[in-house]
């Protein structure tokens, strides 16, 4: 399988396969960009049906996070790592102190974090190995789960697109379908609740779905035919790929506001749901608010929560600048958002020839 002909055409860096027979640790670590900074982006775990699988999908979701920093304003390049494996089985301690070695072999290249298929209690035996392992417990001065600042985020921009197309922000009333009701979805369907929103869930997990209903009263729905939900908001929050040729047709909302990364399925699809009057917030755009918390934890002085939350409200500001020059240039919003990115890349990125150099730094 050619490795560096997709790295070429996706414009990535570098790409790490890591294996350790004495766990049977096979992950891909790829590095889409550090012009802006350590390539930050969470890890995978999932049994990915082969390896091309796992390595398609790692390429996608690392460029993903380049945009998504620049477009949040952070001074962080996009990464991202996959672990093949069920997580259930497959995550045992010594792998995942296994894996975190081979972080920390990248020197800060890369930093990771939790994604699907991994946790903080994940994040907290990678950092005994590594600092590179952000998110971990606060205890051991990490920052915690992203899911709620990511949660906060998707609501933010959902608040954005409101004014944009119905002129309000207020989600009182505001029927939002939500397709994936784990750590993000969950948190964004309890927000919802409280704002007054009338919410629809549905999750593969059905068990996860009916403990959600019992608790808000939300309705469940069929996670194959959540899509079609008639609703305001359809807001994918499980895996990628929610919005397809064959789904794009049978949506029933006005807008798409969700946390899943790489949701467009088909290169498209953002043009088929501006055709369909459907307004499309990107999900690198919305679903920001986690790697945001994350950058907190890196600051100077370190994490605080209350300045990370406040931070997130950005999502919300780049959210409406993205319509905006959608509209203004007559884009699709994933042009515009991808302009917004490329252009800071591009300029800051310039700046980067003004070297210092350290008396024994002669790279
Ligand atoms: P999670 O693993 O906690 O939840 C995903 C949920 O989706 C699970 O309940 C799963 O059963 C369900 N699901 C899987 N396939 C489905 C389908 N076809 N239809 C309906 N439900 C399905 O993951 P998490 O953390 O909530 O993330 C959700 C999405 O948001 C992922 O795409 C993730 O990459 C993205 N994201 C998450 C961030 C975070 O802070 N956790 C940050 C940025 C993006």
């Amino acid at each position: 399988m050619p490795v560096l002909q997709p790295m070429v055409e996706g414009g990535h860096e570098q790409v790490v396969h890591c294996h350790d027979p004495s766990t049977g640790l096979r992950a891909i670590i790829a590095i889409h960009s550090t012009r802006l900074g350590p390539a930050l982006g969470g890890t995978r775990c999932l049994p990915y049906p082969d390896e091309e699988a796992a390595l398609v999908d790692v390429l996608r979701l690392a460029r993903a996070m380049t945009y998504k920093a620049a477009v949040a304003g952070l001074d962080f390049g996009g990464g991202k790592a996959v672990i093949i494996g069920d997580p259930a089985t497959v995550k045992t301690e010594a792998l995942l102190r296994a894996y975190g070695r081979f972080v920390d072999t990248l020197g800060g290249r890369y930093l990771t974090a939790e994604d699907v298929g991994t946790s903080q209690a994940d994040m907290d035996l990678m950092r005994r190995e590594t600092t590179r392992a952000t998110g971990a417990s606060r205890w051991l001065g990490g920052s915690g789960d992203p899911s709620a600042a990511t949660a906060a985020g998707v609501l933010a921009a959902m608040r954005s697109v409101g004014r944009h197309v119905a002129g309000t922000t207020a989600l009182a009333g505001v029927r939002v379908a939500i397709a994936g009701v784990g750590k993000v979805g969950a948190g964004l369907a309890r927000r919802l609740v409280d704002e007054g929103a009338s919410v629809t869930v549905a999750d593969t997990d059905g068990a996860r779905a009916e403990a959600l209903s019992a608790e808000l009263g939300v309705q469940v729905v069929d996670p194959t035919a959540v899509h079609r939900v008639p609703c305001d908001v359809f807001s994918p929050c499980a895996l990628g790929g929610a919005l397809s040729r064959a789904t794009i047709p049978e949506l029933a909302c006005r807008a798409v506001v969700g946390a899943a990364n790489n949701q467009l399925a088909d290169p498209d699809a953002a043009r088929l749901l501006a055709e369909r009057g459907i307004t499309y917030a990107p999900d690198f755009v919305v679903n920001a608010g986690g790697i945001i918390n994350i950058a907190e934890e890196l600051a100077p002085g370190g994490y605080d929560p209350d300045r990370a939350l406040a931070r997130v409200a950005v999502v919300g500001d780049t959210t409406s600048a993205v319509l905006r020059s959608a509209v203004a240039q007559g884009l699709t919003t994933v042009e515009a958002a991808e302009q917004l990115a490329e252009r800071r890349i591009g300029a800051v990125g310039a700046t980067r020839h003004l070297r210092t150099f350290d008396p024994i730094d002669r790279r």
